[in-house]
């Protein structure tokens, strides 16, 4: 249908709606817990880097040249080769880095674009994908943009449940008469619940796929931001590189310069990288200068600062929210940035309360309802049927990557006495 100035607009664009956190980012208030923005960059080490830099085009033009022009699509081999040299020194990924296999790694406009460009090679209208409820929304709408049919798996404190998964393998094939073509998964302190999934888990996730044939996507956004040790990537059970496309982003663990990094089977990464062609062509090569000295020589220091701040602020979150909330649960992160919590009352609606009562008071978070597929499906009770998917409007996501702990503190006391004037 044309709209007013007789444009034929797609049809997508009649039911998807703008991200519900990037709308968030118009509101400008004191307490500020909504979108993963990270709090703790090392500026000054990038101000450095970029001193240096800017010497080095002086003195040598053709280099600069060369910076400042188009690259391969996948990323500059002198980045990759950094990227793989960390993934297997401190993930334990299985390249052999010594063997050319850096060239297994790739990079992309931010995760965000290989989860679209994943999407967007796999995904042909009425196929089915399965996800975690609740599960990133940046993940969840192009999921429904590109017409895939989302099965959604309950979790606990540890994550999505293996036994439902392949549960809903079964439902697929007898209701839509096919197998899931993904399964995606965040198994380091996920976005949103924080939860992580343990390693036996991880490791019925992967035998689930080996032997259905699904790709396993692997969204590592917080691998780095760990307080504690977490079970290795599910990547490394993969030895052959066919079944996990495994994500990493720059974006928490050095700053939001938006490079993303994936080791894919290759050729999952083929029909990827042709997709990012004509998406942007290349990624910046001289972001990729910047994070490659990073990469190569920051990162640890940074990282040594940068992990126990966040587990600071997520312990003045913890301890703020269980002096102050009404009856519900909370998660409790071993990592990355989010505390998950469900009111006991299944008809609160936190985002009613937000508009309502939060924003008024200078706060901000994400209500629950968008980590939910707008269509989809959820697994009946017994897990051997699907009922059409319903939201859980009483939850919500609370991010404490940005404040400061004594603005976390504060902040989270006020909500949680507005919110249990409320609810009590
Ligand atoms: C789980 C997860 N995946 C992917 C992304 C996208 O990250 P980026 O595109 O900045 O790499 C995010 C961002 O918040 C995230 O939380």
């Amino acid at each position: 249908m044309a709209d007013k100035d007789g444009y034929s607009f797609s049809s997508w664009t009649s039911f998807i709606e703008e991200s519900q956190i990037r709308a968030l980012l118009k509101y400008h208030v004191e307490y500020y817990y909504a979108g993963g923005k990270p709090g703790i960059i090392p500026t000054d080490t990038f101000a450095d880097i970029m001193a240096d830099l800017s010497e080095t085009y002086k003195e040598n033009p053709k280099m600069a040249l060369e910076d400042f022009n188009y690259g391969p699509t996948g990323g500059q081999p002198w980045f990759l080769k950094t990227l793989a040299r960390r993934l297997c020194d401190v993930r334990g990924i299985p390249i052999d880095c010594d063997d050319e296999e850096w060239e297994l790694v790739s990079i992309t406009n931010g995760s965000q674009q290989a989860l679209y460009a994943l999407l967007d090679t796999l995904i042909d209208p009425g196929d089915v994908i399965i996800t975690p409820s609740p599960a990133y929304l940046g993940f969840l709408v192009p999921a429904v943009k590109l017409g895939g049919r989302i099965i959604t798996i309950p979790t606990d404190l540890d994550g999505i449940i293996p036994e439902y998964v392949e549960k809903a393998v079964h439902v697929s094939k007898m209701k839509f008469g096919k197998v899931p073509d993904i399964l995606y998964v965040v198994p380091d302190s996920d976005n949103p619940k924080g939860t992580t999934i343990p390693m036996k888990r991880r490791k019925a996730l992967f035998d689930i796929c080996e032997s259905h044939d699904m790709l396993l996507i692997e969204d590592s956004a917080y691998a780095e931001i760990q307080f504690k040790k977490n079970p290795k990537p599910i990547k490394t059970l993969d030895k052959e590189n066919k079944r996990v496309a495994y994500l990493g982003t720059t974006s928490k663990e050095a700053a939001v310069l938006r490079v993303g990094y994936s080791v894919m089977p290759t050729n999952v990464r083929e029909q990827v990288l042709k997709d990012k062609g004509y998406l942007d062509l290349c990624t910046s090569t001289l972001v990729q200068r910047i994070l490659n000295e990073y990469y190569m020589n920051h990162i640890d220091e940074a990282m040594k600062v940068a992990i126990p701040e966040y587990e600071k602020r997520y312990k003045a979150m913890a301890k703020a929210m269980d002096a102050s909330f009404p009856a519900g649960k909370r998660t409790d992160p071993t990592g990355g940035f989010f505390i998950w919590w469900e009111s006991e009352k299944p008809d609160f609606n936190s985002k009613k309360f937000m508009m309502d009562v939060a924003i008024p008071n200078d706060i901000l978070y994400v209500p629950g309802g968008p980590f939910y597929p707008i269509t989809g499906y959820d697994l009946t009770d017994n897990g051997n049927d699907l009922k059409p998917t319903s939201p859980q409007p009483n939850t919500m996501r609370l991010g404490y990557s940005y404040a400061e702990p004594d603005v976390i503190s504060e902040g989270i006391e006020k909500l949680g006495n507005l919110l249990s004037e409320e609810l009590d």
